[in-house]
């Protein structure tokens, strides 16, 4: 059942590569309507989560193709001339800048790429000992130089919208400032400490009470709060626990919460399971997004897990029906409903519950990812 699954799920990633002549590019979706047959560096990062973690499970051949047309395609990338540099957000399908209107900067999408490097360095640096050395590591030097001289601009944020400091964008940028702090041997030249710590003394400035502020304006106002990019944050540094130690991931709750309440009344259904980007979001008519209501799903299974190690470290204390069960079943019904979608498994970006269209882009890439994390979570 979960091979075959994921046999699909590899299936419609790969799709959405290796249609396009290019080597390394990944079109975000194969839809014109909106145009998504970009290659965004965040998108194709994300979706390299996959490829490398199959790799790593099976060392098969296909897998390393796409691993090197991925530092290949952005090696390339990291030295076109575009419109702002490393922090460029989409590039055009034969690889050249795309120079029309955007939101850019938005330097999330480096930090991202550097975080997959790091993963390929970690599988690649003995028995590839030239790519590593010679691709690899200057292709992640050029990523933390970048990130440690932006991490203290404003950016747009991962949806492309508000030019500001956001909490999921500077947590991806820690993350990979962090994983290049622990990997001395390669990185001891860079002053990333210092910078480290800066950042994470700015990322404090989000956390409220029990809350999460996920974005202030260039002036440092509060822009929103709940925003489903508070959610995918945690997921996206694979909830690494130097950095949860310092921070409360339990935060992520109110998130949560005031999202499922908000589009709970936005479909007049108070059992719906899924949300979309944050509240009274206007593209395609704001509506369920499955990226956001897998990693809402993702978040449960860690934190039912982390729940219930604690309970059993303390069998005092060992309840008889562990409260998170909750969010267990969540994250099942989840999976379950996204799974049965659609036969061929063709996910849109959006969704109507009520109407059950699909709307927005269709067959999504960056959806595959997060199924793929989803499954990983609850198998
Ligand atoms: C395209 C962006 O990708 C999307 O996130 C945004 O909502 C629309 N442009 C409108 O700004
Ligand atoms: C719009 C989303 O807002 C953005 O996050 C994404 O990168 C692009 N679509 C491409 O999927």
């Amino acid at each position: 059942m979960t091979s075959h699954n994921i046999d699909k799920i590899m299936n419609r990633i790969f799709e959405n590569t290796d249609t396009i002549p290019t080597p390394g590019i990944i079109i975000a979706s194969p839809s014109n309507e909106p145009d998504y047959k970009y290659h965004w560096i965040r998108d194709s990062a994300l979706v390299m989560r996959p490829i490398i973690d199959m790799y790593s499970k099976t060392k098969e051949s296909k897998y390393f193709h796409y691993i090197i047309n991925y530092i290949e395609n952005e090696s390339k990338i990291q030295g076109l001339k575009t419109l702002s540099g490393l922090g460029e957000p989409k590039i055009n399908i034969n690889r050249t800048p795309f120079n029309g209107d955007w939101g850019r900067p938005q330097n999330d999408g480096p930090a991202l790429r550097g975080i997959m490097l790091i993963k390929i360095l970690d599988l690649f640096k003995y028995d590839y000992e030239i790519i590593s050395n010679n691709v690899l590591i200057p292709m992640i030097i050029k990523d933390l130089e970048y990130i440690l001289e932006n991490y203290n601009k404003v950016s747009f944020d991962l949806w492309e919208e508000n030019k500001g400091w956001h909490f999921y964008t500077r947590m991806v940028q820690l993350k990979f400032m962090k994983d290049c702090l622990q990997r001395t041997e390669y990185f001891n030249k860079y002053s990333i400490q210092s910078n480290y710590d800066k950042l994470f003394s700015d990322l404090n400035d989000h956390f409220n009470g029990d809350s999460i502020i996920s974005s202030f304006d260039e002036s440092g106002k509060i822009v929103k709060y709940e925003d489903a990019a508070n959610i995918l944050a945690f997921c996206h540094i694979d909830y690494d626990e130097d950095i949860l130690n310092k921070i409360n991931f339990n935060n992520v709750l109110h998130t949560c919460n005031g999202l499922l309440t908000f589009f709970r009344n936005k479909y007049s259904n108070d059992k719906l399971n899924m949300i979309g980007r944050y509240c009274d979001d206007k593209y395609y008519g704001g509506q369920i997004w499955l990226l956001c209501t897998m990693s809402l799903g993702q978040v449960y299974m860690e934190l039912y897990k982390r729940n219930n190690i604690v309970k059993n470290r303390s069998p005092m204390h060992r309840a008889k029906s562990n409260p998170s069960t909750e969010y267990f079943i969540t994250a099942n019904e989840i999976l379950e409903k996204v799974l049965t979608m659609d036969v061929s498994l063709m996910l849109p970006e959006q969704y109507n519950p009520n109407t059950e269209e699909f709307i927005s882009a269709k067959k999504l890439t960056w959806n595959y990812s997060e199924l793929y994390m989803l499954l990983q979570q609850l198998s």
